[in-house]
């Protein structure tokens, strides 16, 4: 047993990394058994997933869609707002209900939520139910703790980790579009953010091993390619030898893949290399997520984001000019420890200036551990929602306004599925990330096509099919 400790998980003093050979084959030990799986939080999340899956295939396990067919139950979680918190604790509610009627049923959390010391602590005296708990850092320890079944709740969390696992086995959700981790971790301390907690220290992975995987991406015919990373500007410096995230993306983008992206740059280090290797390479996207946070020097500082309001607006538009068409959508927090009123306006004054194509807004959530936890929280409630209503209001008025200057253009789009919603319709993404519903048949599901935008809405496009 080893438990989440945030003392560990703080400790930033240099160490030698360890890469990690994990692929090993299991015995399938859990034949003719199903597992269901939950996802909550951000494409890291997503993609750690479907590495969950390739374990549990190895297991014998087949995937089912309804928690009460599972043997196994995993749920892969998040902790990045109280409201994620709530909702794994909702559904574990249904777990542990379910688990009556099913003594056998094991019960496995993974994720965010497996680093933070206290909610581990209080799963160690109320919820002796679940049965494994393992960390983001150690998530190839899974299939280990389900073999070994212990009768005792089994929690091995390294909060932090020397270790970059390679060779990966992925069971890929889509034959289309795939994630790949460049790096683990984050160093940069926000003050508000969790993660550096529970995802422990930045560590890249070898360039070699980066580029064997896109390479046989490419070669099973994918069409793009997200290369994740907590701040993916990072990447390399830790390696020391020269090859910076520009080098790679470089790197990646030359070996042919149709459609290249990233998540997510910290706006602090986005080198001018980097908008020039984004500009030079046409299969490299126009589009890119710069988490503003706030418009607000004092705020920002309170956050160490380590940039200023000025900084921002100097990047965006060497962005904006240097890159033809770009897209930027960002993140912002409102109600921040000490926000007044007058650095609420200063974040609207940015998003005027920046006009995002779109922005992900939340409300300041505490999380113990971090530093802003120490820090007054004096915004009340109403001041919070309203200042998020208000923010919604105009963010929601720019995306739906960079979609409509789509109307009557022909875009390319990567066709990803049917669309739910209409039968004879497929949904794709245009290079900058937009959503568009199509006229067209299955046959396109796949494919780059051209397709002219018919209908623009706040969040979605319409457009037919053109040659
Ligand atoms: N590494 C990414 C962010 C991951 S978290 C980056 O730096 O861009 C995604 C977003 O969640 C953050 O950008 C931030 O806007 C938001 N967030 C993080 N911690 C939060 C908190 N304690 N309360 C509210 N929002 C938070
Ligand atoms: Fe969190 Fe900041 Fe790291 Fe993003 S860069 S994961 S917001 S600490
Ligand atoms: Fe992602 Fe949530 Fe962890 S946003 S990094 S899964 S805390």
């Amino acid at each position: 047993m080893k438990l989440p400790n945030y003392k560990d998980a703080k400790n930033r003093e240099k160490v030698d990394i360890n890469y990690l050979d994990t692929f090993h084959k299991y015995e399938a030990i859990y034949q003719g058994k199903k597992y269901f799986l939950r996802t909550y939080g951000c494409q890291m999340n997503v993609h750690d997933s479907e590495q969950i899956k390739a374990y549990m295939q190895m297991l014998g396990m087949e995937m089912v869609d309804k928690l009460e067919d599972a043997d196994v139950v995993i749920l892969n979680t998040c902790a990045i707002r109280e409201n994620a918190h709530d909702k794994v604790f909702g559904y574990l509610g249904r777990c542990k209900h379910l688990k009556k009627a099913k003594p056998d049923l094991i019960i496995a959390i993974t994720g965010c939520m497996a680093g933070q010391e206290d909610v581990i602590a209080d799963i160690q005296k109320n919820h002796q139910y679940i049965d494994i708990i393992v960390g983001t850092n150690n998530l190839y320890d899974l299939p280990k703790l389900l073999i070994e079944k212990k009768s005792k709740q089994n929690i091995e969390v390294y909060s932090n980790s020397d270790i970059v696992p390679e060779n990966i086995t992925y069971e890929r959700d889509s034959k289309i579009s795939a994630w790949v981790n460049i790096m683990y971790g984050c160093d940069k301390f926000c003050t508000y953010c969790i993660v550096p907690f529970t995802r422990g220290r930045e560590r890249s992975r070898k360039k070699e091993e980066i580029l064997k995987e896109c390479q046989c991406l490419v070669d099973n015919n994918y069409q793009e390619i997200t290369l994740l990373g907590q701040n993916v500007n990072a990447y390399g410096k830790d390696l020391n030898l020269g090859y910076d995230f520009a080098d790679l993306l470089e790197g990646v983008a030359k070996l042919g893949i149709p459609r290249l992206r990233f998540v997510t740059s910290h706006p602090w280090n986005f080198t001018d290399k980097m908008i020039d290797i984004i500009a030079k390479y046409d299969n490299i996207m126009p589009y890119i997520h710069l988490p503003l946070q706030s418009g607000s020097d004092r705020i920002l500082k309170k956050m160490n984001r380590r940039y200023t309001a000025e900084e921002y607006k100097t990047l965006y538009d060497k962005m904006k000019k240097l890159i033809p068409g770009v897209a930027i959508t960002t993140d912002i927090i409102v109600g921040f420890p000490g926000e007044t009123e007058e650095d609420f306006q200063l974040t609207l004054d940015m998003v005027n200036y920046c006009k995002y194509d779109g922005a992900f807004t939340f409300i300041y959530s505490e999380r113990k551990g971090t530093a802003s936890a120490l820090m007054k929280d004096d915004v009340s409630q109403k001041e919070k929602e309203s200042r998020l209503h208000r923010l919604n209001e105009v963010v929601n008025e720019y995306s739906k306004e960079s979609n409509m200057r789509l109307l009557d253009q022909v875009v390319e789009v990567l066709v990803i599925g049917k669309s739910t919603k209409d039968d004879d319709k497929v949904y794709g993404y245009t290079q900058t990330m937009k959503l568009v519903n199509i006229d067209a048949s299955e046959d396109t599901i796949g494919k780059l096509v051209n397709v002219k935008i018919t209908d623009a809405k706040s969040f979605s496009l319409d457009g037919i099919l053109v040659n």
